[in-house]
């Protein structure tokens, strides 16, 4: 009995940690410039472990462990080719400058190479195809 109620639980937990018809604010948009900018970290793998940990420290807590997002709090969903498709340089601004009226926060405070570790590191997330 507690197995069963146990596994709804589970279920409806991992229902609600992530956010599968997210769709991008079409209003929220970065310059020509910002878009072409390049990431600084393209040719060092190795910087997403770091930010790997970034994520888990500023960014789990709405976009999900697995960055899947959360319908809940209408968070981004980085496995989606809608996020994906976006260059380095648009993430980048996006996490720079953030979208406060519906509730991504700006990281603006984060140092510039942190920002783009973390850009490196949601290019990870990508669903396999
Ligand atoms: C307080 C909740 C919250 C936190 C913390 C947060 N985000 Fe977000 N994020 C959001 C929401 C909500 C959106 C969707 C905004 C919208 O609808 O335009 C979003 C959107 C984004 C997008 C844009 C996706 C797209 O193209 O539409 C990126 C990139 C992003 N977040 C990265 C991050 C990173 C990296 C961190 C940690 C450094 C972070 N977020 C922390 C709530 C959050």
């Amino acid at each position: 009995m507690t197995f069963w109620a146990g596994l709804v639980c589970l279920a409806s937990v991992v229902a609600a940690a992530q956010n599968p018809g997210y769709q991008p604010d079409t209003s929220w948009r970065a310059s020509e410039v910002a878009t072409a900018r390049q990431n600084p970290l393209a040719s060092r793998p190795e910087a997403a472990a770091g930010g790997r940990k970034l994520f888990a420290k500023n960014c789990a807590e709405c976009h999900g462990k697995n960055g899947s997002g959360m319908e809940k709090k209408h968070s981004a969903n980085f496995h989606l080719p809608v996020v994906q498709e976006q260059s380095d340089g648009t993430l980048f601004w996006k996490i720079t400058n953030g979208n406060a009226n519906r509730g991504m926060p700006s990281f603006s405070k984060l140092p510039e190479l942190q920002r783009w570790q973390l850009v490196l590191y949601i290019r990870q997330l990508r669903e396999p195809e």
